[in-house]
C-alpha cells in the first residue's frame, strides 16, 4: 500500500506527506522537481523514515513516472505538483502551461497505462486524485452565492486557466476511459512551510524585517481562507471515501477582505512579538493592483461536509495564530528560502508598484 504524491516538497504537498505518514502510516513515493517552491527542508523530519522515498524529477518525464508506477505499484496518485502563484503566471505563463496542463496530461497518460494493466480488485480500488483550486470558477460579485461543484468554469489568470485545463483533462479521463479520478477544488490555504510569495507568509516575513506590507489595489478583494492541515484532512477523506468521477469543493467558510486580514495579522504579530516602534500595521502600504485581480472567492463546502463527513478543525483566528507562531519559531527556514532568486522575484513583482496611499 503506497501513494505516489507529486509536488510533495511544496507547501501543501509537504504538509500532506507529513500528515499522511503521521495519521495513516502508509509509505509515500514523493516525486518533485524542486523548483524554487520545492524545499527538502520541509521534509527534514522524514529524512530517516523508510516510509518516505523522495525522487527529484519532472512529472513531464514519462519514462520516470512509468518506472515509479511499475516499481512501487501505488494504490493511488495524489497530484499536487504545479506552478501555483498567480503573480508569477502574469509575468511568465509558459511554465504554468508546461507543468499544470502538459504535466497533468503526462501523468494521466502514465496513470491510465498503469491502471489499465491492473487486475481486480486493485483496478477498482485505484485512485487518481487531482488537487485543484477554487480560482477555476472565476470571480464573484459581493452578493453572489459561493462556488459549488456545478458553478461554470470562468478562469481569469494564466494560473487559473492552466488549472482549469488540467481539471478538464482529469474529468475527461474519467468520462472516456473510466480512470477512477477525484478532483478537489480548494480555497486559499495558509500555514507552515508556505513560500513567502503568497499573501500571509509575505506579510509576516516583511513585517518581521520592518519592510512595507504591500496591499494590492484598495484591499477590498475577498478570499476564503483554510488552514493547510484542514486541506490535508479533506484530501485524505476524498481519497478514502470519495466517489470516483466526483468533484469536491473544500473551504473553511472564512471569507475576508485582504485589508482586514492584514490588520488581523498585524494585531496577532503585535501580541506575539511586540515591536518597539509601534504596531506592525504602520507598515501597511497600498500598492498598484494586480492586473485582472479577481474580486472575490467563496466556497460552498456542503458536499464534502455531508457526503464525506469532513469539517475543518481550525477557525481562522486559531489557524492564523498557529501560523504566525510557526514563522516566529522558524527563522532558519525563512532565511533558507530567501535566496538570490527570491530577491529577484521581489524586485520584479514589487519594484514598479509605486506605493500609493499609506495606511488608507
Ligand atoms: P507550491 O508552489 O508551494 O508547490 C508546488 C510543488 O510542485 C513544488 O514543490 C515544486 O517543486 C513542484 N513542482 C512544480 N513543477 C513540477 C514539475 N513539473 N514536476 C514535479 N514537481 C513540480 O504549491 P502549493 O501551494 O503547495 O499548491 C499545491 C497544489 O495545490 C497545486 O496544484 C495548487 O494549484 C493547489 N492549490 C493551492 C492552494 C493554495 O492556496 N496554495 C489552494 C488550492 C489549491
Ligand atoms: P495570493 O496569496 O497570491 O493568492 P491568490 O491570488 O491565489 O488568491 O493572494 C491573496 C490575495 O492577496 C489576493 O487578493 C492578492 C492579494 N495580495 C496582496 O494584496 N499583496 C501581495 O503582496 C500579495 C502576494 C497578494
Amino acid at each position: 500500500m503506497t501513494l505516489l504524491v507529486t509536488g510533495g516538497a511544496g507547501f501543501i504537498g509537504a504538509n500532506f506527506v507529513l500528515d499522511w505518514i503521521a495519521a495513516v502510516g502508509e509509505p509515500v513515493v514523493n516525486l518533485d522537481k524542486l523548483t524554487y517552491a520545492g524545499n527538502l527542508a520541509n521534509l527534514a523530519s522524514l529524512a530517516k523514515d523508510a516510509r518516505h522515498v523522495f525522487v527529484q524529477g519532472d512529472i513531464n518525464d514519462r519514462a520516470l513516472v512509468a518506472g515509479l508506477l511499475a516499481k512501487h505499484r501505488p494504490r493511488a496518485v495524489v497530484h499536487l505538483a504545479a506552478e501555483s502563484h498567480v503573480d508569477r503566471s502574469i509575468h511568465g505563463p509558459a511554465d504554468f502551461i508546461a507543468t499544470n496542463v502538459v504535466g497533468t496530461f503526462s501523468l494521466l497518460e502514465e496513470a491510465r497505462a498503469h491502471w489499465t494493466a491492473l487486475a481486480e480488485p486493485d483496478k477498482a480500488a485505484f485512485r487518481f486524485l487531482h488537487v485543484s483550486t477554487d480560482e477555476v470558477y472565476g470571480s464573484l460579485g459581493p452578493h453572489d452565492p459561493a462556488f459549488s461543484e456545478t458553478t461554470p468554469y470562468a478562469p481569469n489568470s494564466p494560473y487559473s486557466a492552466s488549472k482549469a485545463g488540467s481539471d478538464h483533462l482529469v474529468r475527461a479521463y474519467h468520462h472516456t476511459y473510466g480512470l477512477p479520478t477525484l478532483i478537489t477544488n480548494c480555497s486559499n490555504n495558509y500555514g507552515p512551510y508556505q513560500f513567502p510569495e503568497k499573501l500571509i507568509p509575505l506579510m509576516i516575513v516583511n513585517a518581521l524585517a520592518g519592510k512595507p506590507l504591500p496591499v494590492y489595489g484598495d484591499g477590498q478583494n475577498v478570499r476564503d481562507w483554510l488552514y493547510v492541515g484542514d486541506h490535508c484532512t479533506a484530501i485524505r477523506a476524498a481519497l478514502q471515501r470519495g466517489r470516483p468521477g466526483e468533484v469536491y469543493n473544500i473551504g473553511g467558510a472564512a471569507e475576508m477582505k485582504n485589508i482586514d486580514l492584514v490588520r488581523t495579522l498585524c494585531a496577532t504579530l503585535d501580541s506575539l512579538r511586540p515591536c518597539a516602534a509601534g504596531s506592525y500595521a504602520d507598515l501597511i502600504a497600498f500598492v498598484k493592483d494586480r492586473p485582472g485581480h479577481d474580486r472575490r472567492y467563496a466556497i460552498d463546502a456542503r458536499k464534502i461536509r455531508s457526503e464525506l463527513g469532513w469539517a475543518p478543525a481550525e477557525s481562522f483566528v486559531s489557524g492564523l495564530r498557529k501560523t504566525v507562531q510557526w514563522y516566529l519559531d522558524h527563522g532558519d527556514w525563512i532565511a533558507g528560502v530567501q535566496s538570490g532568486e527570491y530577491r529577484k522575484w521581489i524586485d520584479l513583482n514589487y519594484g514598479n508598484r509605486e506605493s500609493q496611499i499609506a495606511n488608507r
